[in-house]
């Protein structure tokens, strides 16, 4: 088996998450042939003794990928002191026994049915319970009353929640065979009431619920028939069954949404550049707010990689010491989805990754085209699944080529750093204004000038101009460039993937 980091082993191994490990060997509790580890140590669990409390660790324990047919009643935690029965406890002990700890991926609701999926794959489920894998689902509404045509636009244009603009990406009747198809898969059966089918992107608490609640029209039934790919067909109420691998991988790609159940416009793949401190981040997230879409800034990918590097002591010129720091960074959603989070092993690290020393060194590791290989799978795929305006200096260029629509935000170099110091509360004139001026001048340089991915006006990119505007007018143009886009690209569905 070849070297792994010694946090990633001992999850494998199904000792604890790999936060959890990383305290244990901070701790001292860990040990490699018999001497204290440090955290990030590459080992070969197969041929090394690696030890907890002094006792030696197995090697990976098999992974197990369920999918489950909830019954109402039940939690989807995995220890719930108040709860009578959680979604672990329906699984064969046989199973759990050689699962370790096993875990549900993502919610379903106590008094929700239907699809969820358990794994002792810890970065497997992570990634599929993210907002910006994009994994869509599908529900099977169970409504005591037909809804009304206002009701249905009001769903589909999306209604206010606390958490910003709640969407669904489609709301269709459903068909008789199935609506059949419930019977079995859930207790009831779906006698008595009226049935549609909605697919959302979003994942926000008792989101369903509290969307149709704020039109009039309370659910009585929630039951998830998708998950992705993978549909609750076939299982009965309480089933528990393995994934197949196919099941698994195709689960693992992001899943290309199902186009028989979409009837509203797919939503457009847009990318935004433009040089640093240009307001990307402010501005895109803005008009991603206002228009229910994603939004991902992939500038945090960079700086977490450089955080990484320094806080770890790799040299920022061994680019090979820093392509292997990729997989323990993620984007993370904020309150409202959008990805402007960053995390570094399950930890929260945006504040930090914004400091300066982050600043001075990220154009450095942003050069290297092994970085940049190393993250670009990473930014296609969350922007596989559409509707997304996802913000860096190569998005147009060389990440998202074929995007629907191409923006640049352009603000003079002056305008970034008159800004940058205001927050800080510093004048331009003052000398520290004239650092960050200069500052801002030399990262424009070496971004422009890197010859991997510099930083350059895509050819057909539409050009939105900040200076001298406030914040939200610049919002209320870029969403009205995308409008337009809209509606000359985006085309009610006719089942091209997303
Ligand atoms: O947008 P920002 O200042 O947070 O970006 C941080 C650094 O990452 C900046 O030096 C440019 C680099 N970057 C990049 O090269 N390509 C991207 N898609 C995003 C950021």
């Amino acid at each position: 088996m070849p070297e792994v980091r010694l946090q990633k082993a001992l999850a494998e191994a199904g000792v604890a998450s790999r936060r959890a490990a990383e305290a244990m060997i901070v701790a001292g509790r860990v040990t490699v042939d018999g001497s204290p580890a440090t955290v990030g140590q590459r080992v070969d669990p197969e041929h090394q003794a690696v030890a907890v409390d002094g006792r030696r660790i197995g090697t990976v324990a098999r992974h197990l990928y369920l999918a489950l047919d909830k019954p109402i009643g039940v939690t989807s935690t995995v220890n719930d002191r108040h709860a009578e029965r959680t979604v672990v406890q329906l699984v064969p002990t046989e199973l759990r026994r050689r699962a370790g700890r096993l875990f549900p991926v993502g919610r379903l609701d106590r008094d929700s049915e239907g699809l969820i999926l358990l794994t002792n794959d810890g970065d497997w489920g992570q990634r599929l319970s993210h907002p910006s894998f994009g994994v869509e689902r599908e529900y099977a509404v169970g409504l005591a009353r037909p809804l009304t045509r206002p009701e249905i636009e009001a769903l589909l244009t999306g209604v206010r929640l606390d958490e910003g603009l709640a969407r669904v990406v489609s709301l269709r009747d459903a068909t008789a065979p199935e609506t059949a198809k419930l019977r079995g898969a859930t207790e009831l059966g779906p006698e008595g009431l009226t049935w549609y089918r909605v697919t959302l992107a979003q994942g926000w608490r008792r989101q369903l619920r509290r969307m149709f609640a704020a039109v009039g029209v309370p659910v009585a039934r929630l039951v998830r028939v998708r998950i992705g790919t993978l549909r609750l067909d076939g299982m009965h109420v309480g089933e528990v069954r393995e994934l197949t691998a196919a099941e698994r991988d195709r689960l693992g790609r992001a899943a290309p949404p199902d186009p028989g159940t979409r009837t509203t416009k797919r939503g457009l793949v847009v990318s935004l550049d433009g040089p640093g401190s240009s307001g990307k981040s402010s501005v895109g997230a803005g008009a991603a707010r206002d228009l229910g879409y994603r939004f991902c800034d992939t500038g945090l990918l960079y700086r977490a990689v450089t955080w990484l590097a320094l806080d770890q002591g790799v040299d920022l010129a061994d680019a090979a010491g820093l392509v292997v720091l990729v997989p323990d960074v993620f984007l993370a959603a904020d309150a409202d989805g959008r990805l402007t989070r960053v995390h570094v092993s399950g930890r929260d690290v945006t504040e930090q990754v914004r400091d300066g020393r982050v600043d001075r060194h990220v154009s450095t590791v942003a050069q290297l085209p092994e970085v940049r290989a190393a993250l670009l799978p990473r930014q296609r795929e969350i922007a596989e699944s559409g509707r997304i305006i996802m913000a860096g200096r190569d998005i147009g260029t060389v990440v998202l080529p074929d995007a629907d629509l191409h923006l640049w935000l352009e603000v003079s170099v002056e305008e970034r750093a008159r800004r940058r110091a205001a927050e800080r509360g510093l004048a331009l004139d003052s000398p520290e204004g004239a650092e960050i001026l200069a500052d801002l001048r030399r990262r424009d340089e070496v971004d422009s000038t890197r010859s991997t991915a510099p930083l350059r006006v895509p050819e057909d990119a539409s050009i939105i101009t900040s200076d001298g505007r406030a914040l939200e007018e610049t919002v209320v143009a870029m969403v009205a460039v995308i409008r337009a886009a809209e509606s000359r690209v985006g085309r009610p569905n006719d089942g091209a993937p997303g």
